[in-house]
């Protein structure tokens, strides 16, 4: 019954809580993988979270694309503008994400839900060196690298490692390595085997890892019991302020691997 089972989700959340000693860990009921309704419930969740920890005035969100984060953006609300003036801004840039679910749009979306502002940052990932660099100086591009600077928060999905390398295109001699390597998950750009070892890397620009360590407020949503994985080997190296999002699927998954 109801009871029975939100004192299940609390342990089971405590039970994250000290494998990754994070600042908090939350669980909703079901696996996003078998129903959609759960990655909504997810989203609810980071709605909460960013309600009870955004600081009244301005605040910069630097986000990342993916369909976890698309559930994400359409279930913040315009309470979140309340005594805030909220920026959205893409996390990186050029890490070959499918465009329906680029960082982009998922700004685009999030400022639109909640009467924000966003900027969009176009830069490709497959140009040479010689087309980068220039691109790099560009005014706009200059101007949304520093709002990510700027950013007093960040919003996240994880992936597994080969279906994000499949679906950004990466070829094939790439996928090899990242199979010789073990890879098994994959946030921002960085790909990690099962240790939490970052074993590759993407994208030049925008906010890197070692940039979370001064991030006052990072969200990671990721659910699915096909996620399992892959969410424990980056929580092994996420830094501590960060507050994970996930289902029981993933849960189960994660506590039975421990
Ligand atoms: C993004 C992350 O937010 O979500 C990626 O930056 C991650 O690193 C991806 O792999 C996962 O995508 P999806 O579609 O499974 O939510």
């Amino acid at each position: 019954d109801f009871l029975q089972q939100e004192l299940g989700l609390r342990t089971k959340e405590r039970q994250l809580n000290s494998i990754f000693q994070v600042e908090r860990c939350l669980v909703v009921p079901g696996d996003s993988d078998l129903d959609q309704a759960v990655s909504r419930s997810m989203g609810a969740s980071v709605n909460q979270l960013l309600q009870a920890l955004l600081p009244p005035g301005k605040n910069v969100l630097a986000v990342m694309g993916g369909t976890t984060m698309a559930t994400v953006a359409r279930s913040l609300s315009s309470e979140l503008a309340h005594e805030r003036d909220l920026m959205f801004v893409p996390a990186r840039g050029g890490i070959g994400e499918r465009v329906d679910v680029q960082a982009n749009n998922i700004c685009a979306q999030m400022a639109q839900q909640t009467n924000g502002q966003h900027r969009a940052l176009y830069v490709p990932e497959h140009v040479s060196e010689k087309t980068y660099q220039p691109l790099l100086r560009e005014p706009a591009v200059q101007e949304v690298v520093s709002l990510i600077k700027q950013s007093n928060a960040v919003i996240h999905s994880i992936g597994e490692a080969i279906p994000m390398a499949q679906r950004r295109s990466m070829p094939q001699v790439t996928i090899d390595e990242l199979l010789k390597d073990d890879a098994v998950g994959e946030a921002f750009g960085y790909f990690f085997n099962a240790e939490g070892q970052i074993v590759r890397k993407l994208s030049r620009i925008g906010l890197q890892l070692e940039d979370l360590a001064s991030m006052k407020c990072v969200v990671a949503v990721a659910g699915g019991a096909s996620k399992g994985q892959a969410i424990a080997a980056y929580m092994k190296i996420a830094p501590r302020q960060t507050y994970l999002v996930t289902d029981e699927g993933a849960a189960n998954v994660i506590l039975k691997g421990s």
